[in-house]
């Protein structure tokens, strides 16, 4: 805690732009036992050359996650015709750096395409739809993603299945359907259901874990659970709570790991909400190291210049490690240390 506070200041007095780290994310989070520490990014941000020398460093980010140019929209934006410019410059970036890939995301019910929300599909037609456009995502990236989020955000906050076009149409079993399709074009990504809010336990927790035992007993493969870890500061669980939850999922015979996290802050944020916000990024990073079948950790971009915060929840930004400046927050060496590495 002092330690981040004067940190804090330093940082508030700019003497200290730069806190010099003894390592970087991605070589304390191999060092300690995951498969990687990484980053979320999209195509707009890939022409700031600033930004991208710091997302091509490896010893902070070992893993990157397609923000937006592999969903519905972008790939299938009009039916059977497949779009994988944008998606694929991301993940040659990331081949380039020797960076794994978390490929986002094959079935959810947000950045559709109307031709797909909008059409008047029988179980079968809509079926046949979301196996093409399954096969022909993964068929394309066959190979190159470790990750694929298969479905994403299946649920409400109650437990229930969230209304969309496949649910509606097809039924719940779209869930394992998808994960057989998937399966069937790349047998070696490993598999993901991926959502929000499942860090408290609860409801939706135990919804999603009847997820991942539907898909088992359909005979579909499931991998892994992502656990996005969206969160204003002060509501992260402790780092012993979370590790319980996370173990719920691996006594399934899955891995999970941390896939989209950010930890907003009511603007201007305050040298106090900074520190809190450290600690809160460290008991994240602490929970997913004390289980055995976390593989990794994945923040949703690295810095407030392009995070998604601002524009859905006004008021509220900062939420990242690096601020809009690039220059890394205190929630830099709150990482570090929930990670096990000494910032000094
Ligand atoms: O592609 C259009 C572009 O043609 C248009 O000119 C522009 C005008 O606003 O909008 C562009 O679409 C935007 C899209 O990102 C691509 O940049 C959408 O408006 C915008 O809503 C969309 O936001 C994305 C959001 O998912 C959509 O729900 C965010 O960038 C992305 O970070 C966010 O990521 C999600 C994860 O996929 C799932 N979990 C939650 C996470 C945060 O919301």
């Amino acid at each position: 805690m002092l330690q981040f506070l004067s940190l804090a200041t330093a940082l508030a007095a700019g003497t200290l732009p730069h806190p010099a780290s003894a390592a970087g994310l991605n070589e304390a989070a191999t060092a300690i036992g995951l498969e990687y520490f990484g980053t979320a990014t999209d195509n707009p941000e890939l022409t700031d050359v600033p930004y991208v020398a710091q997302l091509n460093n490896t010893a902070d980010f070992g893993q990157i996650t397609v923000g937006n140019s592999q969903k519905w929209d972008a790939t299938e934006p009009t039916q059977n015709t497949f779009s994988f410019a944008d998606g694929d410059a991301v993940v040659s970036l990331a081949e380039g750096n020797d960076q794994l890939v978390r490929c986002h995301t094959l079935v959810w019910y947000n950045q559709l395409p109307n031709w797909v929300t909008s059409g008047n599909w029988t179980n079968a037609t809509l079926t046949a739809v979301m196996e093409n456009h399954i096969t022909k995502v993964v068929s394309h990236y066959k190979g190159r993603c470790h990750h694929w989020d298969v479905v994403n955000e299946a649920l409400n906050e109650d437990g229930t299945y969230r209304d969309n076009i496949f649910l509606s149409t097809i039924g719940p079993s779209y869930i394992p359907l998808a994960f057989s399709f998937a399966a069937a074009a790349d047998p070696d990504a490993k598999l993901y259901y991926n959502d929000y809010n499942l860090e408290y336990g609860g409801d939706k927790a135990t919804a999603a874990l009847d997820i991942v035992a539907a898909v088992q007993d359909a005979g579909a493969k499931i991998d892994g659970v992502g656990f996005q870890a969206h969160f204003e500061v002060g509501t992260v669980p402790d780092s012993a709570s979370l590790a319980t939850i996370l173990t719920s999922f691996t006594d399934l015979g899955v891995e999970v790991a941390i896939t989209e996290a950010d930890i907003r802050i009511e603007l201007p944020a305050t040298e106090e909400a900074l520190v809190q916000q450290a600690e809160d990024f460290g008991a994240l990073a602490e929970a997913c190291v004390g289980v055995e079948g976390c593989v990794g950790f994945t923040i949703w971009d690295y810095t407030d210049r392009y995070s998604w915060v601002p524009g859905v929840f006004p008021g509220f930004g900062a939420a990242l490690p690096w601020d809009e400046d690039l220059v890394e927050k205190p929630a830099y060496d709150g990482l570090l240390e929930g990670l096990g590495g000494e910032a000094e």
